[in-house]
């Protein structure tokens, strides 16, 4: 009955009978998300019940992300606040899962004893024994092994309902950008299966999904014997149902010619590709260990826009990097100006204890990485609305979502570049992909009707 031969009928007899419920909360990337999926299934497989109200749950399991400073700062206040739950309920098991778990479990250890659990992104497929163990009185559980070859093969996530399924292809990342902690919260990278990426999109198709976002930290990396990321995006795109293909997050390095000709080839994966530049002063991209030029990245953005001419390009980039100066910030500016992102994330650099770029000296000043977010995101923002502005007029395929926030009587959905739109409801339902006129663009969102539909509109 239960896939996992670690667990034991005791396990789930003695949870049954109790209905205990758990409540997840998840803090960073998409990889969270899924992961924290994977983990719901494991609770469920013994008898824990999902629990919307974080007050009545049993054991509450926050899953980390160290990427930056404030969002350790965010879990730890958190964990601050949930404390007191303790005292009314003192069965209630807390956890701590994730980079944050694997980065900080001695610091957690000292300052928070009233943690119960604390275990690492390669440790899921033990929570269950683990969340039992501790129910039988066992102090502190911690487990933080990293593993070489962890990609929870048959291990099935349990999916809220939704029209886009996570489906996580490959885990952890070898390329050791100087500013970045991943590597050391996820270990090194390892791809799963074709084959039981394959089933597992089928058996998100299965339960209603129809867009799949294929994951990794380095997606595009994705290498196994039986081919690599091109090879498994295309077969991923044959089956049957799979309305929309999405990935995240490449490395510049790894967008080559094949995977561009498969993105071509087949109208069900989005034209839309998030190209992280970080910095636009070669100089700089030097010092962070991305391994192109600022000449290289804008030389790809345009063999992506040979292959694909209407591929919308999304980007990260971080100001205030040791050692950047005026000139290595208007080389940033010199490649957003050039590029046109249609979207961008935007951060200011944040020392990561143990990365090779917290022991650069030449760090800078915060007032000065505050005032070049500033001067960048304005920069973006007025650049995303002409981008945005210069679709009126266009049609694009919108994939219907969910209700609109404005009201009852607009859907929301996103183009094939990934931005929302909001559209006039006539007859279409939820999970269709519609052609869109754009008629209007306002801040981030753009507006429009249904052609297909166009004679019923009033
Ligand atoms: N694997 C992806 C990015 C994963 S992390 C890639 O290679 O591009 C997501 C983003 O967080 C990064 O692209 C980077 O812009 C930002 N980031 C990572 N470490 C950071 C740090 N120390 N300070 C500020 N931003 C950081
Ligand atoms: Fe971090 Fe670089 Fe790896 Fe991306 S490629 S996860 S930025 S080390
Ligand atoms: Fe954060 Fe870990 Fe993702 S550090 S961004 S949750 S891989």
């Amino acid at each position: 009955m239960f896939e996992n031969p670690n667990i034991s009928s005791d396990i789930i007899n003695q949870n049954n009978k109790n209905s205990l419920t758990y409540f997840i909360e998840t803090y960073g990337c998409q990889m969270n998300v899924a992961d924290s999926e994977l983990v719901s299934n494991e609770l469920e497989k013994i008898g824990y019940i999902n629990s919307n109200k974080i007050e009545q749950a049993d054991l509450i399991l926050l899953n980390t992300c160290s990427i930056r400073e404030k969002a350790e700062e965010t879990v730890h206040n958190r964990l601050d606040s949930l404390h007191y739950l303790k005292k009314n309920n003192p069965k209630l098991l807390i956890g701590v899962i994730g980079c944050m778990a694997q980065n900080l479990k001695n610091e957690l250890l000292d300052s928070k004893p009233y943690i119960d659990i604390i275990l690492g992104p390669d440790s899921y497929r033990k929570i269950s024994e683990i969340v039992y163990n501790r129910n039988n009185k066992i102090d502190h559980i911690v487990d933080t092994k990293l593993s070489k070859y962890e990609v929870y093969d048959n291990m099935f996530p349990s999916r809220k309902s939704g029209v886009n399924a996570w489906v996580s292809i490959m885990r952890g990342c070898d390329k050791f950008c100087t500013f970045c902690i991943v590597p050391f919260t996820r270990g090194r990278e390892r791809s799963r299966s074709i084959k039981s990426i394959v089933e597992e999109v089928n058996k998100a198709v299965g339960d209603g999904f129809v867009e799949i976002t294929l994951l990794g930290q380095n997606v595009n990396s994705y290498r196994t014997p039986d081919g690599d990321f091109p090879v498994l995006l295309e077969k991923v795109a044959k089956i049957k149902g799979v309305k929309r293909i999405r990935y995240t997050s490449p490395h510049p390095r790894d967008i080559n010619e094949d995977v561009l000709n498969v993105m071509k080839k087949y109208d069900n994966i989005c034209k839309n590709i998030h190209l992280p530049l970080q910095s636009g002063s070669t100089k700089i991209l030097k010092t962070m260990n991305r391994t192109y030029t600022k000449e290289e990245f804008l030389n790809l953005v345009r063999v992506i826009r040979d292959y694909l001419p209407n591929c919308s390009i999304s980007t990260d980039i971080i100001v205030g990097f040791p050692g950047e100066d005026e000139f290595d910030f208007n080389e940033t500016l010199d490649v957003v100006r050039k590029v046109k992102f249609d979207f961008s994330y935007m951060f200011k650099y944040s020392s990561r204890p143990g990365t090779k770029a917290s022991h650069y000296t030449n760090q800078v000043d915060e007032k000065v990485k505050q005032e070049r977010l500033e001067k960048l995101i304005s920069l973006q923002n007025e650049i995303r609305l002409k981008v945005n502005k210069s679709k009126i007029g266009s049609i694009e395929k919108v994939l219907i979502e969910k209700n609109s926030k404005k009201s009852d009587l607009f859907w929301s959905g996103r183009t094939d570049g990934n931005i929302w739109t909001v559209i006039k409801k006539t007859d279409e339902k939820i999970k269709d992909v519609v052609d869109v006129l754009i008629t209007d663009a306002k801040g981030v969102t753009l507006f429009g009707e249904n052609l297909n539909n166009r004679g019923q509109i009033s």
